[in-house]
């Protein structure tokens, strides 16, 4: 058995949420410290009652070596089994709360070091970066601590456990705890030392915390930094002591000049005593409204888990500034520190999230008082760890955990502690109201998967008078975030409303490596983890490798710094998104395309200065300065004139389009010899994970939860039976060669996935060119960000881990595929009205029954889909369906279309 913690068994006790650990305190640096990462012995148990003392010290045959940072759960365990296990809200394990399950994996690491000698008069404290879920600290077979939050720092004093010569440290991190039930995020449940560990010498006297408090006037451009310095007198107090403080930019230039404040040690007077500490003022600048372009972020890697690196995080954020993101809820709980580094000097927003999800019991822990020290050691401790990074603008206390005492008591200790940071806590109004709710936890209406009706009535009702911030929004499972736009038109058009959150940045894939040793990105069940939540980890707007997925391009678009808006009488407004910045750093080209869709003019444009939030109207043919074609496009591309952080010179920031006349209607019929296809009616998609969730149907009945038109479909027989068997269709091969279809659509089959047909041609052509919305993937309302123009790619490889409908372009008016060995042109052009068009290499069918990108294989054949109405993609894996606009009424639906075969002559179209 452990000993002293093992008769106690802390872990299992909720009210106990640290022994002897020292109180989180800002960032220090500047201490003589030794990293302790690298390899470390580790020995696993069944459980931390099985932990003999033997396995502190001594022999360690029984242990691997594995790496820290990481999780166990992603490295090699030899015989012990504990690989990654998927839940969204039910916890892995029985409750209630707090019992545990008998097998909780339990891993003994182990470290020697020594200490130099100039460490011996002071003191060597001890840190754990993030131990997932609970740690003990053993120092030479002598406990030293418990720590509790997977998600932040703990330290403690080793000094009196210390020996000379070599030391053996032993951290025992206990998988599952009482503080699980806090820990009931939607993620992969890990364990192990998955942050930094390292050991550093404090002095006997020395700085304990270094809390900064700002203040900004806006009307007097003044502000006011209050710097508190807490000392730690290690031996005895002593008076005399005083702290000399000195500012200096980020060049390293001081800023005015140093202060001085001596260290009130008088706490022999203990009722004037206010702690060891001393306070400074010195006033400096900076305020505006700011549109909040966000995602949440989790730490994830698909090979290192959680234990990502400093790179990995700038990876996400370069990656997330080439999108135009500019704020990060840190989703579900604090990052590393190294990540509030990077978002302060890169210039994010950044919302810190205290790691607390109750989600499995949500409506219970938030008043159970055995939680409620956990609950405020949680937030607090965030609280003190972070508070000096000015990258942070809101404090939130976690995610999805009730609203009862322990958050207002955590509330309240933060209001106090931090006054000049708004508190953000999402379940606070959802159950109280977005008017009056909460009050007390949250001055943001901070709600998750609103309608866009809901949301612009809280705006426009006047009644509210905090501002509106979706904490979650747009839910980007596969191919998804449909209506992104119309969203950012309700942002932009409604006061009180300032953006959101899309969920969320990445999958969470992982990298499983198969029997056949192939590689893929699993979810949830995939390495036998029950019970689970299947694919729900994937639903990022990048893949978890930091592809991005199509609905990634519509992200940028809505989130541009700059956007032109066409208002109808031949003027366009230029508006500058920005707050702080002018449009200097951009260079604006323009293109003018004919109705035929080639590009008949290409300009520098030099814009009107606008300085932040400022816009300005300019007409049409001043922008173009020249005779505007009758009917077409007016293109216009911001690029950046510099190199930067994230992006060479000439990155693609903003576009937009600017219809001119009226461009729509096919265009002049290529000649060219008719193609035999047989043409076969479609109305059902390969179902998109918003159309219902094909590989979990028992959850989706179980809890009502998800898209429900798949379920539809299938009561229907729409998937089953040819689609002729259940619609009246006339179609006819007129004079011209053109196939003609018309459809009725009866009202009991409304909601169908499209109206169109599918053909197969050889699998020969490798490429596509075609004039109609794109370059990338775009869907009926999920194609804002997709111009119009001829564009020219491979055929698409299937950007979602799990299969489904993918690679529609909508609005076409011809597509043509290339790239055969011979010099032979398919051509489809769309008569009368354009067509939605995609070529793949799968059938729907094959699409519906796969499970896993692994389990699909090409065909021998290409699948051509024409369509002449296809269904929004929508959000209803989580948040509102299909707006109305966007779904199919029944009716009648005429459409025609000729396949032709042509030579490539490389000027067609
Ligand atoms: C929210 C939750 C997130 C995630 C999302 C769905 O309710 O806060 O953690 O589960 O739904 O993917």
């Amino acid at each position: 058995m452990l000993p002293q913690f093992g008769p106690l068994r802390p872990w299992t006790d909720p009210c106990v949420v640290g022994v002897h650990r020292l109180p989180l305190h800002v960032p220090l640096n500047g201490l003589d410290r030794r990293s302790l990462d690298g390899r470390w012995r580790l020995e696993m148990f069944e459980s931390p009652d099985r932990v003999p003392v033997s396995a502190l010290t001594g022999d360690d045959r029984q242990s691997s070596e594995v790496s820290v940072p990481g999780n166990w759960t992603m490295q090699d365990l030899g015989a012990f089994h504990d690989p990654p296990h998927y839940t969204n809200i039910q916890m892995p394990f029985e409750g209630p709360p707090p019992s545990l399950p008998e097998r909780n994996p339990t891993g003994v690491y182990r470290k020697r070091f020594r200490i130099p000698a100039a460490w011996r008069s002071g003191r060597t404290i001890l840190h754990v970066g993030g131990a997932e879920s609970v740690h003990l600290v053993y120092l030479n077979g002598k406990a030293v601590g418990y720590g509790t939050d997977s998600r932040l720092p703990s330290e403690y004093d080793l000094t009196d456990a210390l020996v000379g010569g070599w030391n053996e440290l032993a951290i025992v991190v206990v998988k599952y705890s009482a503080q699980s039930y806090l820990e009931d995020q939607d993620q992969w449940w890990m364990g192990g030392l998955h942050r930094s560990v390292w050991i550093e010498s404090r002095p006997m006297t020395c700085l304990a915390d270094l809390p900064i408090t700002t203040d900004y006037d806006p009307e007097a451009e003044t502000g006011t930094i209050e710097v508190t310095a807490a000392v730690d007198f290690g031996g005895p107090t002593e008076p005399g002591w005083s702290i000399k403080v000195t500012t200096r930019d980020p060049t390293g230039r001081k800023i005015g000049s140093s202060l001085t404040a001596p260290v009130d040690a008088q706490h022999r007077i203990p009722y004037l005593f206010t702690g060891f500490a001393a306070s400074v003022r010195q006033f400096l600048v900076n305020g505006q409204p700011v549109w909040i372009f966000g995602v949440n972020r989790h730490d994830h890697h698909p090979d290192r888990g959680k234990a990502v690196t400093r790179d990995d995080q700038l990876d996400d954020l370069i990656a997330m500034r080439q999108h135009n993101i500019t704020a990060i809820r840190t989703a579900h709980y604090p990052n590393d520190e190294s990540f509030y580094d990077q978002c302060d000097e890169l210039g994010f927003y950044v919302v810190a999230e205290a790691n607390i999800e109750a989600h499995a019991y949500n409506r219970s822990l938030c008043h159970d008082g055995r939680y409620r020290s956990a609950w405020l050691e949680r937030g607090s401790r965030m609280v003190q760890w972070l508070r000096n990074h000015p990258a942070i603008i809101q404090w939130s206390l976690g995610n999805e955990s009730g609203y009862g005492a322990n958050v207002d008591a955590l509330a309240a200790w933060i209001r106090h502690a931090d006054p000049t940071r708004p508190l953000h806590y999402e379940d606070g109004i959802r159950d109280h109201g977005w008017v009056d709710g909460a009050r007390m936890s949250t001055d943001i209406v901070c709600p998750m998967y609103s309608t866009i009706d809901e949301i612009v009535a809280y705006g426009q009702s006047g009644e509210g008078d905090r501002p509106l911030i979706m904490c979650e929004y747009s839910h980007a499972m596969g191919n998804s975030n449909g209506s992104l736009a119309d969203y950012w038109d309700a942002f932009d058009s409604t006061p009180g409303l300032q953006g959101g959150f899309v969920w969320e940045w990445k999958d969470h894939g992982l990298r499983q490596i198969e029997p056949d040793g192939s590689s893929r990105l699993a979810y949830g069940g995939q390495f036998g983890d029950t019970p689970h939540d299947g694919n729900f980890v994937a639903d990022g707007i990048m893949s978890a490798e930091l592809v991005p997925h199509p609905g990634a391009r519509e992200l940028a678009w809505v989130y541009r710094p700059v956007a032109l808006h066409d208002r109808g009488d031949g003027e366009v407004e230029i508006a500058n998104r920005q707050s702080f910045s002018d449009l200097s750093w951009l260079t604006a080209r323009c293109e003018l395309l004919d109705r035929t869709g080639e590009v008949v003019r290409t300009w520098r444009w030099r814009p009107p200065s606008l300085k932040g939030r400022e816009s300005a109207v300019v007409s049409i043919s001043d922008l173009v300065g020249a005779e505007l074609p009758a009917d077409g496009w007016l293109t216009i591309r911001w690029l950046t004139r510099r190199d930067t952080w994230y992006a060479s010179a000439g990155h693609l920031v903003a576009w937009d389009q600017v219809v001119i006349g009226d461009p729509n209607g096919s265009v002049a019929m290529a000649d060219g010899m008719p193609v035999p296809i047989a043409p076969e009616l479609m109305i059902w998609r390969a179902p998109v994970d918003n159309d219902g969730f094909k590989l979990m149907p028992e959850l989706a009945e179980a809890l009502g939860v998800g898209g429900q038109v798949l379920a539809g479909w299938q009561a229907a027989q729409i998937l089953d039976r040819p689609a002729d068997s259940l619609v009246d269709h006339d179609y006819l091969i007129d004079d011209e060669s053109v196939h003609r279809h018309s459809v009725m659509i009866p009202s009991e089959l409304a909601e169908v996935g499209r109206v169109g047909v599918r053909f197969s041609l050889p699998a020969k052509w490798t490429s596509m060119r075609w004039f109609g919305r794109g370059p990338h993937e775009n869907y009926p309302d999920r194609c804002c960000s997709a111009l119009m123009g001829i564009w020219e790619r491979d055929l698409d490889d299937l950007p979602y881990l799990v299969p489904q409908e993918f690679g529609l372009r909508t609005e076409c008016r011809w597509l043509e595929l290339l790239g055969a060995d011979s010099d032979e042109v398919i051509r489809i052009e769309a008569v009368d009205n354009s067509l939605h068009m995609s070529v793949t290499r799968y059938r729907d069918e094959d699409l519906l029954a796969a499970a896993h990108q692994s389990d699909l294989e090409s065909r021998d054949e290409l699948i051509v889909h024409l369509d002449v109405a296809h269904r929004g993609v929508g959000t209803a894996s989580c948040g509102p369906d299909v707006g109305d606009q966007y779904r199919i009424e029944p009716g009648r639906y005429s459409f025609g279309y000729r396949v032709i075969s042509i030579r490539d002559d490389s000027s067609t179209g």
